[in-house]
């Protein structure tokens, strides 16, 4: 889908005529009536070097967090206790590797090799979402991740779908609805254990309790903190801020929570009659950057087991292209 609008026509080739490139006095015009317009802007566009940079940082971090964050479900598939659950786990942390390559393919088309996004993780320069570096104890965690964590990743993903960026946008349709399906099934997980023994609804109450302030932390720093954002509105790649999101986010999940017959471990959460919003106690910031920079409690074995994968599927990409190779030399063999 991606590749046809990397195929730029050669001038040198066929009856194509070189025309004189515009001065970027010109396109930078033209670039800034696109984004007041709200039109989207495709591969073949001028765009200034710091769109290009910032949509290659964010995409690909993005993709770099689907990839990453099928290691702690993925974690449950031999454990998941029945062959239903097991098919909607392979199903979902599946879905989450498409997702990924997805958005390399849209990373790609700005000219940045999946490789090279791929060294940025693996080398440990490249971020990847906070939520993933935490740890899945038990099976009501995989229920509370498609709850809460893809419940959070489809409130912030949704207004990705009308980002300025087309290959961005139109991946993150595929994504949303399919993110929509994980989080439904974490929550009707949930409503099944909820149904069960005493400790079954200990187990549920205990995971919420863990993933609650990583997941409110998952939308990024405050507003004020969020040194992208003026940028990333501006030019329509992010359209509704952190703070936003998580208030969203948060709003959504109350009523939820009480049908579920848990209680979000915030003794400040409460409706505010005045802003028609829910209050929400004091976000650790000091623990969400200390894993975003490297030392939440899985970090480390998080990056040690995508390096692995990767090491270890080396021989799978250099079949493929051998027999890319041959297939090549066959047509043209059959050419002759
Ligand atoms: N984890 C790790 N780093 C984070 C973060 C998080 N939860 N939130 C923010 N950061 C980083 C930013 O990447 C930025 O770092 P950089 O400048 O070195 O790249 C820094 O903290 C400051 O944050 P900003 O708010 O200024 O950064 P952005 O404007 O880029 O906003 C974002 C951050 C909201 C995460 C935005 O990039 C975004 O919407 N990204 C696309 C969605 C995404 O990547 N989601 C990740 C989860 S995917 C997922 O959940 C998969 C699903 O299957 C469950």
């Amino acid at each position: 889908m991606y590749t046809q609008a990397m195929d730029l026509p050669d001038p040198q080739a066929g009856t194509l005529q070189a025309v004189p490139a515009p001065a970027e006095s010109a396109l930078q015009q033209q670039f800034d009536g696109k984004m007041d317009a709200d039109r989207k802007i495709e591969p073949q566009d001028w765009m200034p070097d710091a769109y290009r940079k910032t949509l290659v940082r964010q995409i690909s971090q993005h993709a770099h967090s689907e990839i990453v964050g099928m290691q702690p479900e993925g974690n449950w598939i031999s454990r998941a206790p029945s062959l239903k659950r097991k098919a909607i786990l392979l199903a979902k942390v599946q879905d989450e590797g498409g997702h990924g390559l997805y958005l390399y393919s849209a990373g790609e088309t700005l000219g940045t090799s999946r490789d090279q996004m791929l060294e940025g993780l693996h080398s440990g320069k490249a971020k990847y979402s906070s939520i993933f570096n935490y740890p899945t104890l038990t099976w009501a965690d995989v229920g509370v991740i498609g709850w809460l964590v893809d419940g959070a990743a489809i409130m912030n993903q949704v207004p990705i779908c009308r980002c300025s960026y087309g290959p961005y946008a139109r991946a993150m349709i595929r994504i949303c609805k399919e993110e929509s399906f994980h989080q439904r099934q974490g929550f009707e997980s949930l409503m099944v254990q909820m149904g069960g023994t005493p400790a079954q609804r200990e187990m549920v109450q205990d995971a919420v309790n863990r993933w609650w302030w990583p997941v409110l932390a998952m939308f990024g720093p405050p507003d004020a903190d969020s040194p992208n954002s003026a940028q990333g509105m501006r030019w329509g790649i992010k359209r509704i801020s952190n703070d936003e999101l998580r208030q969203k986010f948060v709003d959504a999940t109350v009523p939820q929570a009480r049908i579920l017959g848990v209680t979000l471990p915030d003794p400040d959460l409460k409706w505010n009659e005045a802003r028609a919003q829910h209050d929400y106690g004091v976000i650790d910031w000091d623990d969400f950057w200390a894993v975003v920079n490297g030392n939440g409690p899985c970090n480390k074995e998080r990056l040690a087991t995508r390096v692995k994968a990767h090491e270890d599927g080396q021989w799978v990409r250099d079949a493929a292209l051998a027999h890319a190779a041959k297939q090549r030399a066959r047509a043209l063999k059959e050419a002759a």
